[in-house]
């Protein structure tokens, strides 16, 4: 206890390096246990003198000498005290190494521990990773270090800020593969006692941070090539998927994305390889482990004849994220978990621009707005939103550095540096970035380091002119919660700023030094020609006025919303509906998505909301079609359990039958795709939303279809593109036949895509004692893989039939998912947005707040107020207060006369 006032510094020892041997036992000791063995040497130097040596150490037992834990050394002359004692404090995970004196400033030390860990199934720091190869079970370890477990492997000062270099051995089983993030040094060579195991030895790392290390023993195989610039790839998986082709995809990509970031960051790849491996245990997306990428399976893996194409469309944006942190993060730090967004925020924003580079026509650029923009807006209206900046001494327990990672980070991250990035033009923006890269390769930084390159580039030219610095103008967007809705009254030319809130009647508590007020730059087309842009500082101010439409923040690169006097807004919508195509895709998406939220904050009425979506009758566009039904996905939620949900699905039905049959007629009755992605992703929305609404045909097409493979199990006759749809539909139609085929095409897939789609489409049932069933084997690890059981879990909740069944379920077994599946960083909060997402009355309000308790007192101490507040999010987003929606009165009345 002594300890926990001690914080390691970065300014009294530092580390330089760290030789570490380690061996993992993949077959389980006579008690069932695996473990792993494993020696480190850490040496550091001592900048101010201390009698403490303070290490991260967690769940490690120590077996160095029969005296000790440690073994401590002089290197170069320099005399190291004796040793008093050591102790090893849980509670802040430290190995403390108490001295009989000083370590003298300026000498350099070596400190040697033995020492074993459990090699767990529990994802995190050095674990082990499961998997069938036809009837024989086979075992792997593999590490998941970010962002503390590192020292679950081996003793290390754990802080991305204590960067060195590693020197990494493993002694494996003799015929399985050791990876890391270096090359190996040379061949394996055989363990001296014992030669059923090897020793393969890693080249010296870059100087690195710790959460990026990684260390793997497999029997993986691989598919490989060499980048433009020389540069080797090898994609790695199960035997069995590399065999059949699985890794191609990944691999075509990894080349073009690796020369597009060279490029982009003006700095060649900063290693001599390029791994990554799809690993079929993993806690989150992708990690991106220095040289060493790990994925899930989903996130990396494709199968041309069975994955669809949102999944071939995963695998490059994921690819393009983390390799985008092999610079932005891995090269260059940011010194403290509180600036994480900076790291999330940008790798979020670049993976679009990467991904592009590798699939030029499929547009995908435009999908941060569906993606990122407004999903983030949404949570970042409510008056319990935080600041993207968090001050560094409010992060300090590994929980709290958890809690960072969350959509304000990646979402809000993304859509403000696109902001940015968007005001300095991306010339600019890539000059500034290019040299804060330079500056600080091998070293780390904080958000202000790349304010001030990006604002020497502003400095050195003349054709951007800003109205601030670079620094004044992002103050404003990182370090105040929210953003501005921006009124615009075209009879008297006013345009204003003001925080926008969804629920009108939220009181926020935070103060600000702005008073939230945003410097807010100002884009905007009039009557389809776009104008000169300009900035909107303080709260109010005059522009000319005109009798033609205005739409402001042109393809929504501003982050923020916009209102309208009510002339101009249906000045838009007759525009809309007679000639769509003056107004750009994306910003015909806006038009729906800030007129709901308006809606929302009772700042327009719902008739202007649901009359922004008329002209769909003649959209044949993806994006906009997708801010349509996530805007009234939120009806469907509220609605699903009332009176209102018939009126209310004849009107959708009416709107999606003109573009379902479009569809039938343009793709050969279903037996051809559109040519595009974004005509793909459209047509699954349309079938989505068309079965959904009780549309006949659609429900006969997936009926048909589910009914024909069921007669040839062998072969699935349903496109990839459909199989998500068509399962769930199905399944939801049929009963115990239906669910229990496939179930069992579920257990035999080879394929996580295909696996994937079924676990998806198994909680679309109807059935409550088969969903109850679903939920059990939720938390059985040999039935659905930990990784997957909370999404498992908000599949069942979000079906209608299995909300209450799934919130029940997860009252009942709160603790063992908090303890066994919450360790992740996101999915214990998405489980619980994710079973709370309908509730909407007074009773379900009660019912929610009754857990917070819980949660705090698993938690182990009071969560960060946004992480908290997942929990409490719906009730904060107006769902009570604009009671005027969950009138049927009311609501009933408008579709009955629209449709
Ligand atoms: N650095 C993260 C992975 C991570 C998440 C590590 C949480 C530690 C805790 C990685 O770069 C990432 O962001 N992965 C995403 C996928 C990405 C495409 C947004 C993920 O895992 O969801
Ligand atoms: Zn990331």
């Amino acid at each position: 206890i002594v300890a926990l006032s001690v914080v390691p510094s970065t300014t009294t020892l530092v580390p330089e390096s760290y030789n570490v041997t380690l061996r993992p036992y993949l077959t389980p000791s006579e008690q069932g246990l695996y473990i792993f063995t494993g020696s480190s040497t850490v040496r550091f130097t001592c900048k101010e003198p201390t009698d403490v040596i303070i290490i991260h150490s967690k769940q490690l037992n120590y077996t160095t000498t029969e005296e000790h834990r440690v073994v401590l050394r002089g290197v170069g002359g320099a005399q190291p005290p004796d040793i008093d004692r050591t102790e090893l404090v849980e509670l802040t995970q430290y190995l403390v190494v108490h001295l009989k004196g000083p370590l003298e400033a300026g000498s350099l030390y070596e400190m040697d521990t033995k020492f074993q860990g459990e090699l767990a199934d529990d994802l995190a720091g050095f674990y082990r990773s499961e998997y069938m190869d036809g009837d024989v079970r086979k075992v792997l370890a593999t590490t998941q270090m970010a962002p503390s477990d590192a020292r679950k492997s081996f003793p290390c000062f754990d802080e991305p800020s204590m960067k060195a270099s590693f020197n990494i051995t493993l002694i494996h089983p003799r015929d399985l593969t050791a990876l890391s993030n270096m090359q190996p040094r040379g061949p394996s060579v055989p363990l001296p006692e014992d030669a059923n195991w090897s020793i393969t030895e890693f080249e010296s790392t870059p100087v690195m941070s710790t959460y990026l290390l990684v260390f793997i023993v497999s029997e993986f195989t691989y598919v490989e090539s060499k980048s433009p610039n020389d540069v080797l790839i090898r994609i790695w998986a199960r035997p069995s998927a590399t065999a059949e082709g699985q890794g191609s995809y990944a691999l075509n990509v990894t080349g073009p994305i690796l020369s597009f970031f060279a490029g982009h960051y003006d700095t060649p790849y900063p290693l001599d390889k390029s791994d990554q491996i799809a690993l079929p245990d993993f806690n989150a997306g992708a990690m991106e482990n220095w040289g060493l990428v790990t994925y899930r399976e989903t996130s990396l893996l494709f199968d041309p004849l069975s994955s669809s194409s949102s999944n071939k469309e995963r695998v490059v944006t994921v690819i393009a994220h983390e390799l985008a942190h092999q610079w932005f993060g891995n090269l260059v730090t940011v010194a403290w978990w509180n600036d994480l967004w900076l790291n999330e925020g940008f790798a979020s924003y670049v993976e679009y621009l990467g991904a592009d580079y590798a699939e030029p026509t499929w547009n995908l650029k435009d999908l941060i707005v569906v993606n990122d923009v407004y999903p983030v807006m949404a949570v970042d209206a409510l008056a319990s939103s935080h600041p993207l900046t968090t001050p560094a001494d409010e992060v300090n327990t590994p929980a709290q550095i958890n809690e960072m990672f969350d959509s304000i980070a990646y979402n809000k991250g993304a859509s403000v540096l696109r902001m940015l990035s968007d005001f300095l033009t991306e010339e600019l923006f890539k000059k500034g970035l290019a040299s804060y890269l330079h500056a600080f390769s091998y070293q780390s930084t904080t958000y202000l380091d790349l304010w001030e390159h990006l604002q020497k580039a502003v400095d050195n030219q003349t054709a951007i002119r800003l109205p601030a610095t670079v620094r004044t103008i992002m103050d404003r967007w990182i370090l105040q919660m929210g953003f501005p809705l921006i009124t615009v009254d075209t009879k008297t030319g006013d345009i204003s700023q003001q925080h926008f809130l969804l629920d009108p009647d939220s009181n926020v508590t935070r103060p600000s030094e702005f008073n939230y007020l945003w410097i807010v730059p100002i884009s905007s087309i009039r009557n389809g020609a776009q104008q000169e842009e300009y900035w909107l500082q303080g709260e109010a101010q005059s522009k000319t006025t005109g009798d033609e439409w205005v739409l402001l923040n042109l393809n929504v690169t501003g982050y923020y919303q916009v209102n309208y006097d009510e002339d101009n807004w249906r000045k838009i919508q007759t525009q809309l509906q007679t000639d769509l195509s003056a107004i750009p895709v994306i910003n015909r998406a806006q038009v729906i998505y800030d007129a709901f939220n308006l809606a929302s904050a009772q700042k327009v009425p719902v008739t202007l909301a649901l009359n922004n979506t008329l002209f769909l009758s003649g959209e044949t566009e993806y994006i906009p079609w997708q801010a349509a039904l996530s805007s009234l996905s939120y009806f469907q939620l509220m609605f699903d359990r009332t009176e209102v949900y018939s009126p209310m699905q004849k009107y959708l039905q009416k709107q999606v039958k003109p573009l379902f049959e479009y569809f039938q007629t343009t793709t050969s009755n279903w037996t051809q795709r559109p040519e595009t992605l974004m005509d793909q992703y459209n047509e699954i929305n349309t079938i989505n939303t068309a079965c959904s609404n009780g549309l006949s045909a659609c429900e006969d097409l997936v009926s048909n279809l589910f009914a024909q493979w069921m007669g040839d199990p062998d072969n699935n006759p349903i496109h990839p593109n459909l199989r998500s749809t068509v399962y769930c539909k199905a399944i939801a139609r049929g009963g115990e036949r239906e669910w229990d085929f496939a179930w069992e095409q579920f257990r035999n897939a080879t394929l996580v895509n295909e696996a994937d789609k079924l676990r998806t489409g198994l909680a679309c049932s109807t059935e409550v004692w088969i969903l109850n069933r679903y939920l059990s084997y939720t938390l059985n690890p040999d039935l659905i893989r930990k990784q997957d059981a909370t999404s498992t879990i908000i599949s069942i909740a979000n079906n209608v039939v299995g909300q209450t069944l799934a919130w029940d379920f997860i009252q009942s077994n709160w603790r063992k998912l908090f303890l066994d599946y919450g360790g992740g960083s996101f999915s214990f909060s998405n489980l619980i947005r994710g079973v709370t997402r309908r509730f909407s009355t007074e009773y379900e309000l009660k019912q929610a707040k009754s857990k917070e308790n819980n949660i705090m007192t698993l938690h182990g101490s009071i969560p960060r107020p946004n992480n908290y507040q997942h929990f409490l999010t719906p009730f904060l987003g107006g769902r009570f207060s604009s009671k005027l929606l969950i009138s049927c009165n009311f609501t009933c009345k408008y579709f009955s006369h629209i449709s």
